[in-house]
Protein backbone atom coordinates (compact mmCIF):
# COMPACT_ATOMS: atom_id res chain seq x y z
CA UNK A 1 0.00 0.00 0.00
CA UNK A 2 1.70 3.47 -1.13
CA UNK A 3 0.96 6.64 -1.31
CA UNK A 4 0.11 8.08 -4.99
CA UNK A 5 2.30 10.52 -6.55
CA UNK A 6 -0.95 12.79 -7.02
CA UNK A 7 -1.47 12.02 -3.44
CA UNK A 8 2.10 12.91 -2.26
CA UNK A 9 2.13 15.96 -4.59
CA UNK A 10 -0.90 17.49 -2.88
CA UNK A 11 1.14 16.57 0.60
CA UNK A 12 3.90 18.31 -0.73
CA UNK A 13 1.82 21.44 -1.56
CA UNK A 14 0.28 21.50 2.30
CA UNK A 15 3.84 21.35 3.60
CA UNK A 16 4.58 23.89 1.28
CA UNK A 17 1.82 25.93 3.18
CA UNK A 18 3.47 25.13 6.55
CA UNK A 19 6.54 26.70 8.66
CA UNK A 20 7.44 23.18 9.33
CA UNK A 21 6.94 19.76 7.28
CA UNK A 22 5.01 18.46 10.89
CA UNK A 23 2.58 21.35 10.34
CA UNK A 24 0.90 19.27 7.26
CA UNK A 25 0.08 16.08 9.62
CA UNK A 26 -3.62 16.45 9.79
CA UNK A 27 -4.03 17.39 6.08
CA UNK A 28 -1.63 14.62 4.91
CA UNK A 29 -3.97 12.14 6.84
CA UNK A 30 -7.11 13.85 5.37
CA UNK A 31 -5.71 13.04 1.86
CA UNK A 32 -3.98 9.73 2.28
CA UNK A 33 -7.29 8.35 4.12
CA UNK A 34 -9.27 9.66 1.18
CA UNK A 35 -7.02 7.61 -1.12
CA UNK A 36 -7.17 4.43 0.82
CA UNK A 37 -10.06 4.80 3.14
CA UNK A 38 -8.21 4.20 6.21
CA UNK A 39 -4.82 5.29 7.20
CA UNK A 40 -2.42 1.97 8.06
CA UNK A 41 1.15 1.44 10.07
CA UNK A 42 2.51 0.93 6.60
CA UNK A 43 0.46 4.75 5.26
CA UNK A 44 1.47 6.27 8.88
CA UNK A 45 5.23 5.13 8.65
CA UNK A 46 5.13 6.72 4.95
CA UNK A 47 3.29 9.96 6.30
CA UNK A 48 6.02 10.03 8.86
CA UNK A 49 8.72 9.86 6.54
CA UNK A 50 7.81 12.53 4.55
CA UNK A 51 7.06 14.87 7.25
CA UNK A 52 9.64 14.04 9.21
CA UNK A 53 8.71 13.21 12.06
CA UNK A 54 8.10 9.32 14.30
CA UNK A 55 5.49 7.00 12.77
CA UNK A 56 4.27 7.01 16.70
CA UNK A 57 3.64 10.48 16.28
CA UNK A 58 1.73 9.83 13.11
CA UNK A 59 0.01 7.21 15.32
CA UNK A 60 -1.07 8.86 17.97
CA UNK A 61 -2.71 11.61 16.16
CA UNK A 62 -4.68 9.10 13.71
CA UNK A 63 -5.94 7.45 17.39
CA UNK A 64 -6.97 10.55 19.15
CA UNK A 65 -9.20 11.99 16.33
CA UNK A 66 -12.50 9.49 15.50
CA UNK A 67 -12.36 11.25 12.04
CA UNK A 68 -9.62 9.14 10.90
CA UNK A 69 -9.35 5.58 11.31
CA UNK A 70 -6.59 3.12 11.40
CA UNK A 71 -8.37 -0.12 9.89
CA UNK A 72 -10.38 -0.89 7.37
CA UNK A 73 -14.02 0.55 7.38
CA UNK A 74 -17.22 -0.78 5.95
CA UNK A 75 -18.61 0.94 2.86
CA UNK A 76 -22.01 2.44 4.74
CA UNK A 77 -22.23 4.10 8.15
CA UNK A 78 -25.63 4.02 9.52
CA UNK A 79 -25.99 5.51 12.81
CA UNK A 80 -29.53 6.34 14.18
CA UNK A 81 -30.17 9.18 16.99
CA UNK A 82 -30.58 7.75 20.64
CA UNK A 83 -31.03 10.87 22.01
CA UNK A 84 -34.49 11.49 23.56
CA UNK A 85 -36.63 13.10 21.23
CA UNK A 86 -35.71 10.58 18.90
CA UNK A 87 -35.71 7.91 21.37
CA UNK A 88 -39.47 9.22 22.39
CA UNK A 89 -40.19 8.23 18.39
CA UNK A 90 -39.08 5.06 18.71
CA UNK A 91 -35.63 5.34 17.62
CA UNK A 92 -34.42 2.55 20.42
CA UNK A 93 -36.98 0.19 18.71
CA UNK A 94 -35.81 1.12 15.20
CA UNK A 95 -32.04 0.37 15.91
CA UNK A 96 -33.11 -2.46 17.75
CA UNK A 97 -34.96 -3.86 14.63
CA UNK A 98 -32.15 -2.80 12.19
CA UNK A 99 -29.85 -4.83 14.03
CA UNK A 100 -31.63 -7.64 14.08
CA UNK A 101 -32.37 -7.12 10.31
CA UNK A 102 -28.61 -7.15 9.68
CA UNK A 103 -27.37 -9.19 12.09
CA UNK A 104 -25.25 -7.31 14.34
CA UNK A 105 -25.16 -5.39 16.89
CA UNK A 106 -24.34 -1.58 16.83
CA UNK A 107 -20.54 -1.16 16.40
CA UNK A 108 -19.75 -4.18 14.98
CA UNK A 109 -19.63 -4.57 10.76
CA UNK A 110 -21.34 -6.49 9.02
CA UNK A 111 -19.40 -9.78 8.16
CA UNK A 112 -19.06 -8.52 4.11
CA UNK A 113 -18.24 -5.23 5.15
CA UNK A 114 -20.63 -3.98 3.83
CA UNK A 115 -21.86 -1.08 6.57
CA UNK A 116 -21.51 -0.77 10.46
CA UNK A 117 -24.70 0.58 12.75
CA UNK A 118 -23.94 2.56 15.50
CA UNK A 119 -25.84 5.62 17.57
CA UNK A 120 -25.71 8.83 18.19
CA UNK A 121 -26.73 11.96 19.83
CA UNK A 122 -29.01 14.78 18.81
CA UNK A 123 -27.88 15.50 14.95
CA UNK A 124 -30.18 18.33 15.42
CA UNK A 125 -33.06 17.55 13.71
CA UNK A 126 -35.60 16.69 16.26
CA UNK A 127 -38.76 17.66 14.80
CA UNK A 128 -38.23 14.95 12.38
CA UNK A 129 -37.68 12.28 14.67
CA UNK A 130 -36.71 9.92 14.34
CA UNK A 131 -33.50 10.50 12.24
CA UNK A 132 -31.04 8.32 10.90
CA UNK A 133 -28.17 9.36 9.31
CA UNK A 134 -26.52 7.13 6.42
CA UNK A 135 -23.05 7.98 5.00
CA UNK A 136 -23.76 11.92 6.39
CA UNK A 137 -27.01 12.26 4.92
CA UNK A 138 -29.88 12.65 6.87
CA UNK A 139 -33.16 10.47 6.73
CA UNK A 140 -35.68 11.60 8.67
CA UNK A 141 -39.45 10.29 10.00
CA UNK A 142 -38.71 6.74 8.58
CA UNK A 143 -40.79 3.85 10.02
CA UNK A 144 -39.13 0.36 10.36
CA UNK A 145 -40.39 -0.76 6.50
CA UNK A 146 -38.75 2.33 5.37
CA UNK A 147 -35.19 1.97 7.67
CA UNK A 148 -34.90 -1.43 6.27
CA UNK A 149 -35.44 -0.73 2.41
CA UNK A 150 -33.19 2.05 2.63
CA UNK A 151 -30.49 -0.30 4.02
CA UNK A 152 -31.33 -3.07 1.73
CA UNK A 153 -30.29 -0.39 -1.32
CA UNK A 154 -27.42 0.22 -0.38
CA UNK A 155 -24.51 -1.54 -2.08
FE1 LIG B 1 -32.56 12.94 17.45
FE2 LIG B 1 -32.33 15.52 18.02
S1 LIG B 1 -32.76 13.90 19.36
S2 LIG B 1 -32.20 14.60 16.10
Amino acid sequence: MVISPETRAAIDEAIARTPQPRGALLPALHLVQAEHGHISLELAAAVAEILGIRSGDVMEVVSFYDMFHARPQPRHHVSVCTNLPCSLRGARTLLAQLEAHCGVAAGEPTADGRLVLGREECLGACANAPVLRVDGTYHEKLDSEAARQLLDGLE
